[in-house]
């Protein structure tokens, strides 16, 4: 849950707003962020690693108001495609702190993302480095670029979010020596100029081992650059992918702890090598977003089922789903919830929550303890939703995205608003065909 949440009598609130009257305002499904909660952990990785850069990673959530929010509290701000680059300039992110991303960036793209002014291009291919380097000589600029290495690790992680393997699409490998020839034809470009590496080794990781190895291996690289180009980059980043808890099963390292360890990881290697500090960076997205948000969805149906070991299974069945939170269905994830809006002395029963969507793998909440008497009109809501919910929203059986309301002292703002069939209609442009009179 956000630092907000509150719950008392039975009655869930958030940011001083009382959830049974958010939905009574805003309908359900909802997204509810904590203003607060969101800011105070980006401020507190900002803070935790001061004499780090630190990239808020926009694909977790992103909209103007975050985009505003990351620029007033000093974070630099991670984009991989341009709606991202879009919504952070229009939050007033400096461009200049805007590392951009991708595997396949179109040559179009490039020439907005260089004219723009963005700080630095973490090349992702051997292809993009000239691809980059005509744009920016093209545009009459030097472009900073960072290279992106895949430093060959095993993250303990769904195989889905794990990136620093050698098998998978991203990065430049260390041990066929792609990532060196990356680095050797940036530092020839006279219109590139060479920031350090980068290493992402993948996503929800608690385990700081996997850091260790990437950090020894990417450093190692940082000095065969230093002793056979005569270059000591000025920068280094490693990525994102701090884990949050999803249930109480998860324990998730504070900032503080993660900065530390980090830190020492780090400087031992650089002692080892030899080599000057470089311009340290990180990129969490998930450990800002993610515990900021809950969901808010009301109970339509509610349905016993008896499994074959003759125990029940009570199916809830709320007004969302894998639209508005794929990763149960995708990641096979874990998540909670909780009754909202009121109290309940009835026993618990084995819960299962799900979406409305027509199919079987439409699950929110795999397993949940709920009370017998859950009934159709409760509202429920599901904690840590604020990262790669709404951004991977779809309009799955034509539904419509959810709103996110952001709540502070008491205040509800709508920061995104629900979407309307007129949105899904704008871009169904195939039936000209006049729309049929009623009656
Ligand atoms: N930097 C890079 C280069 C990344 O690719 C990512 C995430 C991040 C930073 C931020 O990682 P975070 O701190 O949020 O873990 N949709 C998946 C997660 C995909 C992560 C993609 N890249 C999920 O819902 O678990």
């Amino acid at each position: 849950w956000s630092a907000t949440a509150r719950k008392v009598d039975g009655e869930l609130e958030v940011g001083g707003v009382r959830l049974a009257d958010l939905a009574a305002e805003h309908m359900t499904p909802a997204y509810v962020l904590d203003e607060a909660d969101l800011r105070g952990r980006a401020v507190a990785f900002r803070d935790a690693f001061a004499g780090w850069d630190v990239y808020y990673a926009a694909k977790a959530f992103w909209c103007t108001a975050v985009a505003r929010w990351m620029a007033e509290d000093g974070l630099h701000v991670d984009c991989c495609s341009p709606g991202e680059l879009t919504v952070a300039l229009r939050g007033g992110v400096d461009p200049a702190r805007i590392e951009y991303h991708g595997n396949n960036k179109t040559v179009p793209e490039l020439r907005r993302v260089v004219a723009a002014g963005v700080g630095r291009v973490v090349v992702d291919s051997l292809t993009e480095v000239g691809r980059v380097a005509a744009v920016a000589r093209d545009l009459g600029v030097v472009q900073g670029v960072m290279v992106r290495v895949t430093p060959g690790v095993e993250a303990h992680t769904h195989e889905y979010i794990a990136t620093a393997h050698e098998d998978q699409k991203f990065g430049l490998s260390i041990t066929t020596g792609a990532a060196l020839e990356a680095v050797r034809r940036v530092h020839a470009e006279d219109s590139l100029a060479l920031r350090g590496l980068h290493s992402h080794i993948g996503s929800q990781i608690f385990d700081a081992s996997g850091f260790e190895v990437a950090a020894r291996r990417v450093l190692a690289l940082h000095a065969r650059v230093r002793d056979e180009l005569g270059v000591e980059m000025p920068e280094l980043d490693l990525g994102g992918g701090f884990g949050i808890a999803y249930t109480t099963q998860d324990d998730p390292a504070t900032p503080e702890s993660l900065a530390a360890d980090l830190g020492r990881i780090v400087d031992a290697e650089l002692r080892a090598l030899g080599l000057a500090r470089p311009r340290l960076s990180i990129e969490p997205g998930r450990a800002i977003a993610g515990p900021a948000t809950c969901t808010l969805y009301t109970v339509g149906t509610v349905k016993p089922v008896t499994l074959d070991a003759g125990a029940v299974r009570t199916y809830v069945s709320v007004d969302g789903g894998m639209s508005d939170n794929v990763r149960t269905a995708l990641y096979d994830a874990d998540y909670s919830c909780t009754l909202a809006a009121r109290a309940s002395d009835a026993p618990p029963v084995l819960a299962r929550v799900v979406g409305k969507h027509c199919e079987a793998g439409d699950v929110v909440v795999k397993d949940e303890f709920l009370p017998a008497d859950v009934a159709p009109g409760d509202l429920l809501a599901v904690p840590a939703t604020g990262a790669y919910c709404r951004s991977m929203a779809s309009n799955y059986n034509h539904s419509l995205r959810p709103p996110v309301v952001a709540v502070r002292d008491g205040v509800a703002r709508v920061v995104v608003r629900r979407e309307t069939e007129d949105d899904l209609l704008a871009t169904d442009v195939g039936n000209h065909a006049p729309a049929p009179t009623p009656g």
